[in-house]
């Protein structure tokens, strides 16, 4: 039996740093308002024209996560690529970042899991590698939002979250099975799909053709923004968070003081703080970078992991433990042994 070690993290962000007071000249909002809700104090947006593209970021991401790793990019066997906000409407962007890392003709995945969207990637990954299909996967998160959310008033509750960047890591077989991917748990509840949702374009409620001769006739159409019910998001965040760690926990003889590590996907500097509590962790064992760069959604988790392994706040042996709830809703959590 194989199991899968993560053996490279890369992330890249944009040069261009958006301050909240930045946010309050183009709309009514405030510093105050936004870090005592959200924890934010900043976030990258990509310049438009730039290489900073969906697939673009996260190419960026991924050769760091190669060189790091130390393989060649031809021995990557398979690319799983989780995004929200994909270059195109189709293809994806998985085969945008085979293109651009010439790669040889490997099977090439998007996951369309929005913040849960690494950890699905990650539990898809250590399944190929375990069954023994593949031996090395490059997964990416990465998440261009700002060229799509609404910047007026009326938008000001979600856009002032979100934020671009990339995050990748490489994942390797082993034979190793004292270290390693241990398990992930998936979830899903399409009962409050629209709950947290981007209706537009798409061929369920809004057909590219009805938005167009809505454009012609002068109307405006506001679902092709992201939409959010806010705080009922938020309770069930802080529900699915604590049972999907629990449940990895449980699954692997663990205990809560057993995490050396958390990284949450970083929807709201409250939420973490909340799971923390609940814990009983201390701030040496949860990772959060949302102050800097906001909820980039599918990227946030690698950011996240990759920063905190930089600073050397991971170490061999310790347990790591993966988690997010999002748009779906879904929700999961990854167990790793570093
Ligand atoms: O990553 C995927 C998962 N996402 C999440 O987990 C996000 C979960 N939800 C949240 O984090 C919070 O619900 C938000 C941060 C999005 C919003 O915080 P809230 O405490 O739920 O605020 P609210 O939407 O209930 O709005 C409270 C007030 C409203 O004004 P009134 O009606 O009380 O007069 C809003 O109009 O704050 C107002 N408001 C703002 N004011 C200044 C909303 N957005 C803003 C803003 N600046 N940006």
């Amino acid at each position: 039996m194989y199991t899968s070690r993560i053996i490279g993290l890369g992330h890249y962000v944009p040069d261009n740093v958006v301050t909240n007071d930045d946010l309050s000249k183009i709309m009514d909002t405030n510093d105050a308002w936004i870090q005592e809700r959200t924890g934010i104090k900043e976030r990258r947006f990509a310049v438009k024209g730039t290489e900073d593209t969906t697939s673009g970021m996260g190419v960026k991401a991924a050769k760091i996560a190669i060189e790091r790793a130390g393989i060649d990019k031809d021995d990557i066997d398979f690319i799983i690529f989780a995004t929200l906000s994909p270059d195109y409407y189709f293809p994806g962007p998985g085969v945008m970042v085979q293109k651009e890392l010439d790669i040889k003709t490997v099977g090439a995945l998007d996951v369309r899991n929005q913040c849960s969207g690494f950890v699905y990637a990650i539990s898809v990954a250590d399944q190929f590698i375990k069954t023994g299909m593949y031996k090395n996967i490059l997964v990416i998160g990465s998440e261009l939002h700002s060229h799509g959310l609404d910047m007026t008033t009326r938008g000001r509750a979600v856009s002032v979250i979100f934020g671009d960047g990339a995050g990748a890591a490489v994942l390797t077989r082993s034979e190793d099975d004292s270290r390693g991917i241990l398990s992930s748990h998936l979830h899903s509840q399409g009962e409050h799909a629209e709950e947290l949702s981007l209706i537009a374009p798409g061929m369920g409620k809004r057909w590219v053709n009805d938005i167009i001769k809505d454009l012609d006739n002068g109307e405006e159409d506001t679902s092709y923004f992201p939409y959010m019910n806010g705080q009922f998001v938020f309770k069930n965040a802080v529900v699915r968070f604590s049972e999907v760690i629990m449940e990895g926990l449980l699954k692997n003889g663990l205990k809560k003081e057993d995490i050396d590590m958390l990284i949450p996907h970083q929807a709201n500097l409250r939420i973490a703080q909340f799971i923390q509590k609940k814990f009983g962790l201390g701030d040496d064992q949860v990772y959060n970078n949302i102050m800097r760069y906001g909820n980039t959604t599918a990227a946030s988790i690698p950011i996240a992991l990759t920063e905190a392994w930089e600073e050397g706040k991971i170490k061999e042996g310790d347990t790591v433990v993966l988690a997010a709830f999002g748009s779906g809703f879904t929700w999961g959590s990854v167990i790793m042994k570093w």
